[in-house]
């Protein structure tokens, strides 16, 4: 059973692969499947700027292309502490369902609950 907590923590650990070397500002990500795995993600900048990829879209996107759908909580933290997502990867990860639940904080004892639906509110979604 994988605890807010140690969601976290698997975040901070993956900090050190961030690829951040134009902001600096290092994320990383710990996404929990329904079905108890975890999917890590980091940012990975690029030269053309706007080919950066957020820490929480690289862990939603291994976690997809491995044939996981469905998720509990994604534990999002940066170099520099609490960072919440970004627009591009709220709507993102709202795809996936209005009850995921997105924690941070600046240390693994005060951590921020959220849920993405109110993060997103009156979020977009195509018929499916
Ligand atoms: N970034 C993330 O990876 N996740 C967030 O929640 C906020 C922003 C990244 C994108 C870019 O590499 C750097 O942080 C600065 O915007």
């Amino acid at each position: 059973m994988t605890s807010d907590k140690d969601l976290y923590l698997m975040a901070k650990e993956v900090l050190k692969n961030a690829y951040a070397p134009f902001s600096k500002f290092t994320v990383g990500a710990a996404l929990l499947t329904e079905s108890g795995e975890v999917f890590t993600g980091v940012n990975v900048e690029n030269s053309s700027l706007g080919a950066t990829i957020c820490a929480e879209r690289t862990a939603f996107v291994k976690a997809i292309s491995d044939g996981r759908q469905s998720f509990s909580t994604i534990a999002v933290v940066s170099g520099e502490g609490a960072v919440l997502p970004c627009g591009i990867c709220r709507q993102f990860m709202f795809e996936f369902g209005d009850n995921l639940r997105v924690i941070t904080g600046d240390d693994a004892d005060h951590l921020k609950v959220y849920l993405i639906k109110d993060l997103l509110p009156e979020g977009f979604r195509l018929e499916r």
